[in-house]
């Protein structure tokens, strides 16, 4: 079969080059042309995803990956049309849709056989419908049917997301449509993927519903990790000890600096307003996105905490920027929040991450930027752990604490064990656990 995906970004990209390992022929198709050409020609990725480049090499020389602007020259001979491309907050809060409705006018002109016209990107209730109606406007005689298929690839983890899926979910209204979505998605299924087929709304609503519930579950954990902290509990051995209860699960409980990235905080927000706009309030989701965002802020609250209670002229060193572990993205990470704080309080930041400096220089431009951690942590009055990256992880402690100016780490992620640092000689603050 051959597939296009509109749109080369995370979803389309990731979600593309595993079509095509496969055994698909896949096109993807980007109005960038810069992107395309690095693509092409050098087969240059434009974000960092374990993984992502080698795939990406293996399928475009085996010739079932091919890269193009020009999507006339893949859609007429296609049996699936994916919409991938990006779904960005609105200044009201809601997805904007602009991308997604000028690509279904796109291919509506090109659309020559049947074909499954799929929305891959994530998209309010009703969309997938007013999608089916731009097509049908633009182009009265297409053969052509609908399908949602939302993604629930995890940044960092995408690709054994994207092959390895708890479920594939398929909102579609025809049997043919039905019917192509299995024979695309059978090599997972073969594997054990369960398929959950569905109408369109439904699928559209379960990619939010499963956002916004993640969404809750971290918040939760991170109010409890707070009260943790006001009464001398451990708010990992709360985690283990509820997250046992097969009815709970231990994932998504690991308490942190709020949570960020290009999904959930967006998706929250889009939720909200479809509650809003329909009359039906998402009050634990509003209540979410509230506590979240002021979360994220509190962390400088615990730094300042940490360095005797002031932050004028201090020096802190933020280790890790982006908004988890092995990804180079920064929308909406939790860094953001903290080092603005910090630098409003009257302390200069310096900060090392492995992958997201590049795209953090543009979002954080007052910081100091080193390359790699210990000029980062030099004379710093605290090292601040920000984000999960295993070089944090395996990070000598006792080296880290000769080299701060002041002895303090504050550690966001949990990644040590309070006696471990302080054994180091570490002033150790973390989340939800006592201070050693
Ligand atoms: C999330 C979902 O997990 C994916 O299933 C979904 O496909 C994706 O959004 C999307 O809608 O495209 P992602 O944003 O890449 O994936 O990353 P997550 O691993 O879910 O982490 C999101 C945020 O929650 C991060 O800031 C992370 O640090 C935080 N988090 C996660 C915690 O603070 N604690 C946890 O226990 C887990």
């Amino acid at each position: 079969m051959n597939i296009t995906f509109i749109g080369t970004g995370y979803v389309g990209l990731v979600s593309g080059t595993c079509f095509a390992d496969m055994g698909f022929n896949v096109t993807c198709v980007d109005k960038d042309e810069a992107k395309i050409k690095a693509l092409k020609d050098e087969h240059k990725i434009p974000i960092y995803e374990p993984g992502l480049e080698e795939l990406v090499i293996k399928n475009t020389k085996a010739g079932r990956l091919n890269f193009t602007t020009d999507l006339s020259e893949c859609v007429p001979n296609s049996d699936a049309v994916f919409l991938a491309v990006g779904t960005p907050q609105g200044d009201d809060g809601r997805a904007d849709l602009k991308y997604i409705f000028a690509a279904a006018q796109e291919v509506a002109h090109n659309l020559k056989d049947f074909t499954v016209v799929v929305t891959k990107s994530t998209v309010p209730v009703g969309t997938n419908r007013r999608v089916a109606a731009t097509i049908r406007q633009a182009n009265p005689d297409a053969d052509f049917a609908v399908a949602s298929n939302p993604e629930f690839l995890r940044e960092g983890a995408a690709i054994g997301d994207f092959m390895q899926p708890d479920r594939v979910v398929i909102g579609a209204e025809k049997d043919s449509v039905f019917d192509v979505m299995r024979q695309l998605y059978l090599p997972l299924t073969t594997n054990g993927a369960k398929m959950i087929e569905t109408n369109l709304e439904t699928a559209e609503m379960i990619k939010y519903a499963a956002n916004a519930f993640l969404a809750t579950k971290i918040t939760f954990i991170n109010e409890i990790a707070a009260l943790c902290d006001k009464v001398g509990a451990n708010v990992m051995d709360v985690a283990d000890g509820m997250g046992t209860d097969a009815r709970i699960g231990r994932a998504f409980l690991n308490a942190g600096p709020g949570y960020g990235g290009s999904c959930f905080p967006k998706d929250t927000n889009a939720l909200a307003a479809t509650g809003f706009d329909n009359n039906a309030r998402l009050n634990i989701v509003e209540t979410v996105i509230k506590t979240n965002r002021q979360l994220k802020k509190d962390m400088a609250k615990r730094v300042k905490a940490a360095v005797g209670g002031t932050l004028h002229s201090k020096r802190i060193c933020l280790l890790g920027l982006a908004f988890k572990a092995d990804t180079d993205d920064m929308r909406d990470s939790p860094a953001i929040d903290i080092a603005t704080e910090l630098q409003k309080a009257g302390a200069f930041v310096t900060a090392y991450d492995p992958q997201a400096m590049n795209n953090a220089k543009a979002i954080l431009p007052d910081i100091k930027y080193y390359d790699d951690l210990w000029t980062a942590a030099k004379g710093a009055d605290a090292a601040v752990i920000v984000t999960e990256w295993d070089e944090f992880k395996n990070m000598e402690l006792a080296k880290l604490a000769e080299s701060l100016a002041q002895p303090v780490l504050v550690d966001l992620r949990n990644l040590f064990k309070p006696e471990q640092a302080q054994d180091k000689g570490l002033k150790y603050s973390s989340i939800g656990r006592p201070q050693v």
